[in-house]
């Protein structure tokens, strides 16, 4: 587990994003989603456990466009590939 979250904050620090350190997942997602995936209210999806192929998928329509929601939509442009990739390996690992 550890070894996962370190490769992953080089991961991260390599993509060029703000990423925060070692706790896997953006800062700016963990207004709504925690760092573990799950949500912040009830309203917003977890994360946790999710495919991540489907994680991946639903971030790209969301930078995209072709998936809309004003918040995602957002964020998710901020995302590189790698980045996406990365954080849908995190959060379909987490419990
Ligand atoms: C302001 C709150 C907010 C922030 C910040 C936010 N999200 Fe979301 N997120 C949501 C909401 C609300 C949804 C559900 C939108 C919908 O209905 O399509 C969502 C959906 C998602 C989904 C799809 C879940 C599913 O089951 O289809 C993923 C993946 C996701 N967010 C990841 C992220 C990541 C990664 C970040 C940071 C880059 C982030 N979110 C930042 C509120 C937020």
């Amino acid at each position: 587990m550890k070894k996962l979250v370190l490769s992953f904050a080089a991961a991260s620090m390599l993509s060029g994003t703000a990423m925060a350190a070692g706790d896997g997942a953006p800062q700016i997602c963990l207004g709504c989603h925690k760092a573990t995936g799950e949500s912040v209210i009830p309203e917003y999806p977890k994360l946790n456990g999710q495919n991540a192929a489907y994680l991946e998928k639903a971030l790209k329509a969301y930078r995209d466009g072709t998936r809309k929601n004003d918040h995602m939509n957002t964020f998710a442009k901020t995302l590189t590939d790698d980045d996406i990739h990365h954080i849908a390996e995190f959060y379909s690992k987490q419990d």
